[in-house]
């Protein structure tokens, strides 16, 4: 008998290992039927279940039991059962819950894509066009916080942090010591000034790349570009502390910013050291691997030259010059 649980998502049947959760089966399958994630990181042991972006449908619960959920379920905490059937944009349900939930997270959130560091690649940004609803009905002051500078590399800036959880879980993970966490609950709950501590850790760069909105941004590059104006290519270093492999983010010849190469979804594929990403932004400290894919969905790919298709020039064609000069030749003649 197989070991592995077969579970259906949007109608794509996969087969996938016991303890698989239904967000990893669906990111199994892949494309558009994956849900949402703002807080789940599969790389940072403990996160999910905050955002409930991820909610989705269960239409059947098991093949032993076969009823329904009676709740929508949060796809990143819900391990699957053998037979489980799913919906995600298959549920007019769980598309209108979700229009919700993002609501919910734009509350306290400024609308300020166009001077916020995180435009063009800020997931709340996409969540919000795909879901959003165009007003707001919320008739409250937003909180607001002052920055925070977090050393002298990363700002925090509160007031477009969702508390996901992510950079904590970072932090946590990145240190022997918890020196970051979250003060206070409900509405007065904030990344605590802690996370000033961790800023000693060689990684702790990584909360600025797994933060979802704008709230944690690299001071090195705050202000200096437009993400859409920059190319992105993939580059190594031999380096002693990480991987050494990054993407950076060039304009003409400078090295705006180095960051952790992302994946389909958004996740750093290897945490990166704060030498890597802060210290080292001249071409020669790296060798060059080529152009990074950019999903054609994203915004970053509207001036990327591998998507481009070839503008179109005027070429030299002898033969058509050739008449041309012929028909020239005739008609002065005549
Ligand atoms: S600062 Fe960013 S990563 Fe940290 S909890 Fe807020 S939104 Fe999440
Ligand atoms: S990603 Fe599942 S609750 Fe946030």
């Amino acid at each position: 008998m197989s070991d592995k649980l077969k579970v259906t998502i949007d109608g794509i049947p996969v087969e996938v290992a016991p303890g698989t959760t239904i967000l990893n089966a669906a990111r199994q399958i892949g494309g558009d039927i994956v849900p949402p994630a703002m807080c789940y990181y599969s790389k940072l042991e403990g996160s999910g279940g905050k955002c409930r972006t991820c909610i989705v449908k269960v239409t059947k619960g098991s093949e032993k039991d076969p009823r329904p959920m009676p709740k929508l379920v949060a796809s990143c905490r819900t391990t699957v059962m053998d037979g489980m059937e799913v919906q995600n944009i298959t549920s007019p349900e769980v598309i209108e819950a979700r229009k919700g939930v993002v609501e919910m997270l734009l509350i306290n959130h400024p609308l300020d894509c166009p001077i916020c560091d995180q435009a063009g690649e800020c997931h709340l940004q996409d969540l919000s066009y795909e879901h959003g609803v165009a007003t707001t009905r919320y008739e409250f002051d937003r909180r607001t916080f002052e920055r925070q500078d977090i050393g002298d590399k990363i700002q925090l800036h509160m007031n477009r942090c969702i508390l996901c959880y992510r950079c904590v879980f970072t932090a946590d993970q990145i240190t022997n010591q918890r020196v970051h966490g979250i003060l206070g609950r409900g509405d007065h709950a904030e990344i605590s000034t802690y996370i000033e501590k961790a800023i000693d850790n060689d990684f702790s760069g990584n909360v600025i790349d797994v933060c979802p909105v704008g709230a944690l941004t690299d001071k090195t590059f705050r202000f200096k570009n437009r993400v859409w104006f920059t190319k992105p290519v993939e580059a190594h270093r031999d380096c002693p502390t990480c991987s050494g492999k990054v993407t950076l983010w060039y304009k003409g010849e400078e090295v705006l910013r180095v960051t952790a190469r992302k994946d389909e979804f958004g996740e750093v594929e290897e945490f990166i050291c704060n030498t890597c990403r802060f210290d080292k932004k001249h071409t020669n400290d790296w060798v060059i691997e080529g152009p990074r894919n950019v999903s054609h969905k994203s915004v970053i790919s509207a001036n990327h030259y591998e998507t481009l298709t070839p503008l179109p020039v005027i070429k030299k064609n002898p033969e058509l010059m050739e008449a041309n000069k012929q028909q020239l030749e005739r008609a002065t003649k005549l």
